[in-house]
């Protein structure tokens, strides 16, 4: 009897416990667009199963806004629509009954990179209550429609201006210039959008609230959240997500590498150009901390290395641009998590790199291979490893966050071609949240 008790005691702890970890939101970002990928890059809805077991919440990427009608559109008609990729997609939580399906709007897939209207739009919208309610009314609908659970609010504002890279003599005539013109002003109406993205936050999730729909912040990289986002927005959210990476990408800073996504402050380097202090904007502003999720890249950012960038690999570093594209992303300055792991692994003298690890899970690691007469082809690859992302979660988890996200699913080894563990980003993270 007593032991039989005793079992049923420590049975009774060890669900308790699992019950709480549980809670610990993992937030999977699926990129749609990823199935037009060739090879053995493209993405299946049916690599999806494997990953769903460790995800709370699905959030599919992207939808975006008609610029006539200011309402929420698909952006592949006939992926999303035409071959019922929205509706296979939300028919999933049949089979992943606790799985929470969003449906993201924006996320910088909206327009291409250098359209100035891209932007634009999202702010115009704002300008207006009457857009505002419009694009509310038809993200009601639409969702419904479907069958999402929620909207994520990937919203696109203007991003911060790039570091310059600068010698002495530069950086002061820089310095001065900025005084002169004004050069980091990038949007005069800042304050007023920061005010309507508050009201449009808040009307939606009043006008959701009475569906049973949900509301997530995306908090896109390089957009200041002091100028954005008002803090008190979070009583309006279900999740906000803080996409704390790419503070350095190859498009922004094409002359020097640094790293893209530090966890803590770097010496010598910008106060808030880490994930410590994005998510400490919105907690130490009041966010309830099991709200604020932490998004970990599942991608490695590339630059090509030459002649100037000296041996030790060590950032800052002088590059040239962005480094080679992989056979599966086949987008110069980006490689997938399976693409650096077959890189690592090469045993091909000509293609070896040489890793680095972060024993202190400040500044992340990195892997390169410098110019010399055998190899003409120099590379600068950040990234996300399993202990990286570990140390992120285990972040996550100490500071009391809501959770992790993992941006994104398609840019995982979801084949499991290097090691033949699919979703290794992913599931590193998960144990140790
Ligand atoms: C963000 O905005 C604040 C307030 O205007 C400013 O002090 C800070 O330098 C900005 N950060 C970046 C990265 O531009």
């Amino acid at each position: 009897m007593g032991v039989l008790r005793y079992f049923t005691v420590s049975l009774f702890l060890l669900c308790n416990y699992n019950f709480v970890t549980a809670d610990n939101k993992v937030v999977c970002y699926y990129d749609s667009s990823a199935s037009y990928r060739t090879g053995q890059g493209k993405f299946e809805l049916s690599f999806l199963d494997n990953a769903l077991q460790f995800c709370s919440h699905l959030i599919y990427g992207y939808a975006g806004i008609d610029e006539k009608t200011n309402k929420l559109k698909a952006l592949d008609e006939v992926l999303d629509l035409n071959q019922h990729n929205y509706q296979k997609v939300t028919d999933l939580k049949r089979r992943f009954p606790g799985l929470k399906i969003f449906l993201s709007v924006g996320g910088g897939k909206d327009g291409t990179y250098d359209d100035d209207r891209k932007v634009a739009k999202y702010l115009e919208l704002l300008e207006s209550a009457d857009k505002r309610t419009t694009f509310i009314n038809s993200a009601d609908s639409f969702l419904r429609t479907y069958g999402f659970d929620g909207l994520d609010l990937s919203w696109e504002f203007p991003e911060t201006k790039p570091k310059k890279k600068r010698g002495k003599i530069s950086g002061w005539f820089n310095s001065l210039k900025k005084k002169i013109v004004g050069e980091d002003e990038v949007d005069e109406k800042a304050g007023e959008h920061k005010e309507e993205f508050t009201a449009l936050v808040r009307d939606l999730k009043n006008k959701f609230k009475h569906e049973g729909l949900s509301v997530s912040l995306s908090v896109l990289p390089n957009v200041n959240s002091t100028v954005y986002y008002d803090p008190t927005i979070a009583q309006y959210l279900d999740l906000i997500i803080v996409k704390a990476f790419d503070f350095h990408t190859p498009k922004r800073n094409p002359k020097e590498a640094d790293y893209p996504t530090p966890l803590f402050s770097v010496f010598d380097r910008r106060f808030d150009e880490n994930a410590d202090y994005q998510v400490r904007y919105w907690s130490e502003h009041g966010t309830p901390r099991n709200k604020i999720i932490l998004a970990i890249p599942s991608f490695a950012r590339t630059w090509k290395m030459t002649e100037d960038s000296g041996l030790t690999g060590v950032p800052p570093l002088t590059v040239e641009g962005e480094g080679l594209e992989g056979p599966y992303t086949k987008t110069p300055g980006l490689l997938s998590h399976p693409e650096v792991c077959n890189k690592l692994t090469n045993i091909d003298i000509k293609h070896k790199l040489v890793k680095t690890g972060d024993p202190t899970g400040r500044h992340g690691v990195f892997a390169y291979r410098t110019v010399d007469n055998n190899n003409p082809e120099g590379i600068w690859i950040a990234y996300e490893d399993v202990d990286s992302a570990g140390s992120k979660a285990s972040y996550a988890r100490e500071r009391g966050l809501g959770g992790i996200a993992i941006d994104d699913l398609t840019l995982d080894d979801f084949r499991g071609l290097c090691s033949g563990n699919k979703y290794p980003v992913l599931r590193a993270a998960r144990l140790k949240l």
